[in-house]
């Protein structure tokens, strides 16, 4: 399957979904969500049960095709997606054909009035699901993502994303700041976040950088956020770019914010910690006037302690692949005396 390069000339392609109708509550509803936050925290789950037909309704094929990633008759697309939009979409190369149907070569994530395209993070066929496991894949937002968006400080003056991905958080937050800065150590992160600023019209600037290694910004920014490429340890394979244990995480960080955190500022990383029965489960660090940490053991990216005690992991949770990576991850948490894996956001006050 060719990728999609992203493109700044998307400027006018958010008018022309809006005037489709194609919006965050249009997509929750053509696809029975509950609400558009339950979209895309569970977006390979309605993609999987969404309606066997989607193409009665102008928005419901558009969620066909850039939120369950699937495949549309030629036919269907030529008789009903207006001229003007199928000119954009080929234009900017969303869609490539295949045979008599037409297929989308991105993700299209519409959320709070705006749109965020990504690589898309699975496709899905005859009600199966196939996720791709590429590298520098960049994810449409997801649970980790929104959880973060809702938990966010109110802070104001220079914000900085670090691991800024589609540049959700950045743009998202882009109104309350006086400038924002993302940062990503994946070249197409950049790049996506550079089209999805453009197509939501929204101020920022994203750049290619390293937390680990040479992350500086001038002037210093206000507000650091971080949601950390973090998850259980259970398994070495198919993970995402850059990806950290959470003490590492936590490690990393700390070591970068003297070049990165103004006096006075805080900085918020969200990481997907293991919690061990004995000891501190972070390496909490000195120095800061406040530190504050919350646990959100009810999350979908939780295994509570109830769970660990009772060896099922609730279906809906989304750290494992499938009942046989389920099985796995608590092997894990026995054999290394973890009592719980809960999303933690911690917040450092300057
Ligand atoms: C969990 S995703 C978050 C993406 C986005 N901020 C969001 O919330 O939807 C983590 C991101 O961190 C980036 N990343 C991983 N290691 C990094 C590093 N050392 N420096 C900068 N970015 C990094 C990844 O490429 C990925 O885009």
């Amino acid at each position: 399957m060719p990728r999609w390069t992203p493109d700044a000339r998307v400027d006018g392609l958010g008018e022309l979904l809006r005037d489709a109708g194609f919006t965050a509550e249009t997509a929750a509803r053509s696809l029975h969500a509950a609400t558009p936050a339950d979209l895309l925290t569970n977006s390979a789950l309605y993609a999987a049960t969404s309606p066997d037909d989607l193409t009665g309704t102008l928005p419901g094929i558009l969620a066909h095709l850039f939120i369950c990633n699937a495949a549309l008759p030629s036919a269907t697309y030529e008789k009903s997606v207006p001229a003007s939009l199928r000119e954009a979409f080929e234009a900017l190369h969303l869609l490539v054909r295949e045979r008599d149907s037409v297929r989308s070569l991105v993700s299209l994530s519409p959320f709070d009035s705006m749109y965020f395209l990504s690589d898309p993070l699975f496709r899905t066929a005859n009600g199966a699901i196939t996720m791709t496991t590429r590298r520098d894949l960049v994810m449409p937002p997801h649970a980790s993502s929104l959880l973060l968006l809702e938990n966010v400080a109110a802070m104001k003056g220079r914000l900085l994303d670090i691991g800024c991905g589609s540049g959700f958080l950045a743009l998202s937050l882009a109104d309350r700041y006086d400038s924002v800065i993302g940062v990503d150590i994946n070249p197409r992160a950049v790049a996506y976040s550079r089209a999805n600023a453009v197509l939501n019209g929204r101020a920022a600037t994203f750049t290619l950088g390293d937390l680990a290694t040479d992350l500086r910004v001038h002037p210093p920014a206000d507000h650091v956020i971080f949601n950390s490429p973090t998850g259980p340890t259970h398994r070495d394979d198919d993970r995402e770019p850059g990806w950290m244990a959470a003490p590492t995480a936590l490690t990393t960080l700390v070591e970068r914010l003297p070049s990165v955190l103004a006096g006075g500022g805080s900085a918020q990383i969200l990481l997907i910690a293991e919690l061990p029965r004995e000891g501190p489960a972070l390496p909490l660090p000195s120095g800061y006037a406040a530190t504050h940490i919350r646990a959100f053991p009810e999350s979908q990216l939780a295994v509570p302690e109830n769970s660990v005690t009772s060896g099922r992991i609730d279906p809906g949770c989304l750290l494992v692949r499938d009942s046989a990576d389920a099985r796995r991850l608590m092997a894990h948490l026995h054999a290394n005396a973890i009592r719980a894996v809960h999303p933690v956001l911690l917040t450092l006050s300057n």
